[in-house]
């Protein structure tokens, strides 16, 4: 058994994120820690609401509310979804927490002591009309990078390079839209990542086994141009943890925080905190998890996100922890892996919180329950390229691989036995060599899934699962205990004794991605022995004869062709 620490990229606090934010970091990561602790790992599941920095401030101002109180608001609306969505955080936390506070203030102060971070005068865009300092968000413009049009201050979405706001060509504010901007001089805190660089690279080199994905655009922005710049990160800004605080090695930072990615990454030790907060557990339990100078050493930590958050989380956020490691005392653990993904796009073109394109998770939860859309997001999860949502795919999957395939299965056996045998597991006789390859087949196949899965391969692992409910599938098919049944009772009670076990197994393997049908599986079958299965054959007799069983309602029903383009026409224009 081994102790998993198992990190989803933080979504914003401004507004319900999209399928495709959920497919990128929250499902996956969902997904592979449902299936560590099938295996009976110790896991530890962390995610939270990135609440601060201009995102935030912007989304309360157009909702004309208090910051403080938007967020708390949309911290327990995105938390009601994810939990609409099964997804099993151990803790969902908010990066405007207390315990995220003093954490981001002492990593600060610690890499201030060792020399890591620097003042710097700096020139800043002033808007004349605004009255204020421009800082990421609240400015837009060309990027000098790819030439985007609409790159933010912060970063450009389009292609990913990381910028300060000078850097943009053309600027506007995206307060007013004036481009009465000036330059003036302010001070502002900056970490010294470039001195960093060669730690960096030694670090992300050693990483052989992370996915190119990630290692490419990782060594990119390393070497990008002259390399690894060093970064402001304080803000002229209300909402944030602030950067002038008692024991700070450091003047002259009133009125300014730190920047929104200096205290997001920092809020996944945070959460843990948290939730030791919340269990009413000390210090001790959540250091174990981060701390290697407390316990952490033997712990396994893998991250989940989209390629976006992928230069913070393999520069900016190592650039941390290693400096603050440098001071000798408490040693942070750094990221083991990585699995990042890439872009899911919607009917012919791109999801955009901005413009409100696509479909959002509450409407989604709206119109089908959460495993119709686990199981389309995860087998087409973006991992090698971009993928897209369109609606036929949606239905076709969801129509063949749950209703035809599993929920015919389960439904197609356990209404056949009530018919013939009654609600209970059938005494039978033998099985014979059809039993015995079909066992032979799902146990080559059951390996390989596991293999997927602790790989991560999301895809990979979706169609093999989906290829073990098809064995089970034709197995009955051939079998055909309907008519074995007029001439050789005892044979295909058998069969039948056979296809409910496998129910109950399918509901032990199906959990990761659809848990809620697997859970009404396993309650069908009367049954509450979720161990995972090391020999096949063994696990096909969990269920004895004289078990009682119940038939489950439809499992999965089928989408509709009027249903389809109804969705259709309602999620293609914006959602205001
Ligand atoms: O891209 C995003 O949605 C960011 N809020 C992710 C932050 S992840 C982290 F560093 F906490
Ligand atoms: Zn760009």
């Amino acid at each position: 058994m081994a102790r998993i620490l198992i990190t989803s990229a933080i979504p914003y606090i401004n507004g319900i994120k999209h399928l495709g934010n959920l497919v990128g970091s929250q499902l996956p990561a969902d997904l592979t820690a449902r299936y560590l602790r099938a295996r009976g790992h110790e896991v530890m599941f962390i995610c939270a609401t990135d609440e601060h920095g201009t995102p935030a401030e912007l989304a309360a101002a157009k909702a004309g509310k208090p910051v403080e109180a938007y967020c708390a608001e949309m911290h327990e609306v995105q938390k009601a979804l994810g939990a609409g969505f099964r997804l099993s955080f151990d803790h969902f936390g908010r990066s405007s927490s207390a315990r995220n506070r003093a954490l981001t203030q002492y990593f600060a102060r610690t890499l201030g002591e060792q020399g890591l971070i620097a003042e710097v005068a700096e020139q800043q865009v002033f808007s004349i009309d605004d009255n204020r300092f421009l800082p990421d968000r609240y400015i837009e413009g060309t990027c000098p990078n790819c030439g985007y049009d609409k790159a933010r201050g912060d970063q450009c979405e389009n292609c990913t390079k990381q910028l300060d706001p000078t850097d943009l060509i053309n600027p506007r504010s995206a307060v007013s839209g004036s481009t009465r901007l000036e330059v003036r001089e302010t001070k502002h805190l900056y970490l010294r990542q470039k001195s960093l660089r060669e730690d960096l690279r030694a670090w992300i080199t050693s990483k052989s086994d992370w996915p190119v994905l990630t290692t490419s655009i990782a060594l990119k922005w390393l070497d990008d141009g002259e390399g690894l710049q060093d970064r402001g990160i304080t803000r002229d800004l209300y909402w944030g943890v602030p950067a002038q605080f008692e024991g700070a090695p450091w003047q002259g930072m009133d009125g300014k925080v730190f920047y929104v990615w200096f205290d997001a990454p920092i809020e996944y030790i945070a959460a843990t905190a948290e939730w030791a907060d919340a269990q009413g557990l000390g210090d001790e339990a959540w250091q174990r998890w981060w701390r290697t100078d407390k316990g952490a050493e033997d712990v396994r930590y893998i991250e989940f996100m989209g390629k976006d958050n992928v230069p913070f989380h393999t520069l900016s956020f190592p650039a941390t922890i290693i400096g603050a490691n440098r001071a000798g005392g408490a040693q942070w653990k750094l990221v083991d892996y990585i699995k990042s993904f890439n872009y899911l796009n919607y009917d012919g073109g791109q999801f955009s919180t901005s413009q409100g394109r696509g479909v959002f998770m509450d409407q989604a939860l709206s119109i089908l329950p959460a495993d119709y859309w686990r199981w389309w997001l995860l087998s087409h999860a973006p991992e090698s390229s971009d993928s897209e949502f369109t609606w036929e795919n949606f239905q076709a999957s969801v129509n063949k691989d749950l209703a035809d395939v599993l929920g015919n299965f389960v439904s197609r056996i356990t209404k056949f036995c009530r018919s013939k045998f009654g609600e209970v597991v059938p005494e039978g006789g033998a099985t014979g060599p059809r039993e015995e390859i079909l066992i032979g087949e799902l146990t080559a196949r059951i390996r390989a899934y596991e293999g997927l899965m602790e790989a991560m391969e999301v895809r990979k692992a979706a169609a093999e699962l989906r290829a073990i409910w098809v064995a089970g599938n034709e197995y009955l098919q051939s079998a055909a205990p309907w008519t074995v049944v007029k001439t050789d009772a005892a044979a295909a009670a058998a069969q039948v004794r056979l296809s409910l076990n496998l129910t109950r197994l399918y509901a032990v393997l199906s959990a990761p991605f659809i848990p809620d049908a697997a859970a009404a599986m396993m309650a069908a079958m009367g049954c509450e022995d979720w161990s995972w299965p090391g020999d096949i054959a063994a696990a096909l007799e969990v269920l004895p004869a004289g078990h009682a069983f119940t038939v489950p309602d439809v499992l999965f029903r089928k989408i509709t062709d009027e249903e389809r383009a109804d969705w259709q026409t309602r999620f293609a224009g914006v959602r205001t």
